[in-house]
C-alpha cells in the first residue's frame, strides 16, 4: 500500500481510526457494503476521485439553516429504502454541518450504523469530524438535538481544502487557533495568526492540523461526554453560539468563534487570569472587522445565551461554566455571572 498509517500516536481504545492523506485514496473506502451522503458542493470533486461504487449515494445541500431535523429524516427515509443492514457501512463527505447531520442519523438509524466521515472543510478536519458529537439545530437554537457517536474511521485529505473559499479556510484557522489558545502555546498561537486569512490553503497547515486533531483527541478520549475537560473545547463557543443564532447564521462559525475568542480574552483579562498582547489581539479584530460582516448587539444575543450553557444558582443569577484562556497556560474552566461576558462584549464589540 502506498499510502501513510492512520496517526500513530492515538490514545489505545480511541474509537475513531484518522488517516491523513494529500490526496483521498480508494482503498480508504469501505470493504463492507457502503452508502455515501455527501455535500452537493463537492460532488463533482468526488465523482472524479472516487471510482468505486457505493451501493447508494444522497448528495445534500448544506447550510447551517439546513442543519435540520427534517434533513436528518431525508437520510433516514432514503436508508429505510436500500438494502442497508448492521454490516453496511455511511460515509459522509463533506463539512461540518454534514458530518453533524449525518452522524447523528447514523446514531439513529436501526440504533447505530457503523459511518466514516471524509471532512472537506478545514473546520471539518480539525474540529467537527473528530469526537463523535453530531447535532443538528432546532430552529434558532444550536446543536439542541444530538448524541455522541464517534464515526469509526475519518480520512483526512489536504487536497480537500485546496477549492475551499477564503472565508471557508478563515473559519477552520479560528478553530486552530482556538486549539493553540486553549494548550497556551504562544509560538503556536503567533504563527497562526501570522497566517490568519492569508488566501489558499498552504502545506505549511498540515503540521497544524495534524496537532489540532491530536490535541483534541487526547481530551475527548479521557471525557467523550463531556462531563469535564472536554468543556475546555468550548472557548469562545458560548458567545460563538449566540452570535451566530442573533445573525440568524449570517456570521459564519468560525467567524463567530474569532469574536468569542476575544470576548473569552477580555474576560480573562478583567477577572485576573491573564493579560494577552495587544498585538495579538488587534490583529484578530483587524481580521474579523476585514470581512465586513454585521456582528449583532449584546440585546440580540443575549436571548441566545440563555439556551446555552447556563444554569442558575442558588439567589436565581445566571452561573456559566467557561474555559477561559491563559497566557503560557492551559485554559482553565471557571464558573461565572453574565456581567463579565457584557462587559468583555461590549468592549471588542466597540471597535467594530
Ligand atoms: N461536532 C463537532 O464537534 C463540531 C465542532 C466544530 C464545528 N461543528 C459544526 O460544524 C459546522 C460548521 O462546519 P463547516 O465550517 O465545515 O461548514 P459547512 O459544512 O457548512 O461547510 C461550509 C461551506 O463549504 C462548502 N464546502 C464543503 N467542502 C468544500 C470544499 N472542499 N470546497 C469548497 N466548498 C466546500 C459547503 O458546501 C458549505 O457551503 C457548524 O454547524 C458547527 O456547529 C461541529
Amino acid at each position: 500500500m502506498d499510502f501513510k498509517m492512520p496517526l500513530l500516536s492515538l490514545p489505545s481504545g480511541f474509537p475513531t481510526e484518522i488517516w491523513t492523506e494529500v490526496s483521498p485514496k480508494t482503498e480508504l473506502l469501505p470493504e463492507d457494503p457502503w452508502f455515501l451522503v455527501g455535500d452537493s458542493r463537492i460532488k463533482p470533486l468526488w465523482q472524479t476521485w472516487a471510482p468505486a461504487a457505493p451501493l447508494g449515494e444522497l448528495w445534500l445541500e448544506t447550510t447551517e439553516q439546513k442543519k435540520s431535523i427534517s434533513e436528518v429524516l431525508i437520510c433516514l427515509e432514503t436508508w429505510s429504502t436500500m438494502p442497508l443492514s448492521k454490516q453496511s457501512v455511511v460515509v459522509c463527505v463533506g463539512g461540518g454541518v454534514l458530518s453533524d447531520l449525518v452522524g447523528l442519523a447514523a446514531s439513529l438509524y436501526q440504533r447505530g450504523l457503523r459511518w466514516h466521515v471524509w471532512p472537506t472543510t478545514l473546520v471539518a478536519q480539525v474540529d467537527a469530524s473528530i469526537g463523535g458529537k453530531t447535532a443538528v439545530n432546532l430552529g434558532e437554537a444550536k446543536n439542541q438535538i444530538g448524541s455522541f457517536y464517534p464515526p469509526n474511521r475519518v480520512v483526512l485529505c489536504h487536497d480537500f481544502l485546496k477549492t475551499l473559499p477564503a472565508s471557508h479556510l478563515e473559519n477552520g484557522q479560528w478553530e486552530m487557533i482556538k486549539m493553540a489558545l486553549l494548550e497556551g502555546d504562544p509560538a503556536w498561537l503567533a504563527s497562526l495568526s501570522d497566517r490568519l486569512g492569508q488566501p489558499g490553503f498552504r502545506s505549511s497547515f498540515e503540521r497544524d492540523i495534524e496537532r489540532c486533531v491530536l490535541g483534541k483527541v487526547s481530551i475527548v478520549h479521557q471525557d467523550l461526554r463531556d462531563q469535564g475537560d472536554r468543556k475546555l473545547l468550548n472557548l469562545g463557543h458560548t458567545m460563538a453560539h449566540a452570535i451566530e443564532a442573533a445573525s440568524q447564521f449570517k456570521i459564519p462559525h468560525g467567524q463567530a468563534v474569532g469574536f468569542g475568542l476575544l470576548v473569552a480574552c477580555g474576560m480573562s483579562s478583567s477577572l485576573g487570569l491573564s493579560d494577552f498582547p495587544t498585538s495579538l489581539l488587534n490583529r484578530w479584530s483587524e481580521q474579523l472587522k476585514s470581512s465586513g460582516l454585521v456582528w449583532p448587539s449584546w440585546n440580540e444575543c443575549v436571548p441566545f445565551l440563555a439556551w446555552d450553557k447556563k444554569k442558575e444558582n442558588t439567589k436565581g443569577e445566571s452561573v456559566f461554566h467557561e474555559p477561559l484562556p491563559r497566557q503560557g497556560e492551559r485554559a482553565i474552566l471557571v464558573s461565572c455571572a453574565l456581567q463579565p461576558f457584557e462587559q468583555a462584549f461590549q468592549k471588542v464589540r466597540s471597535h467594530f
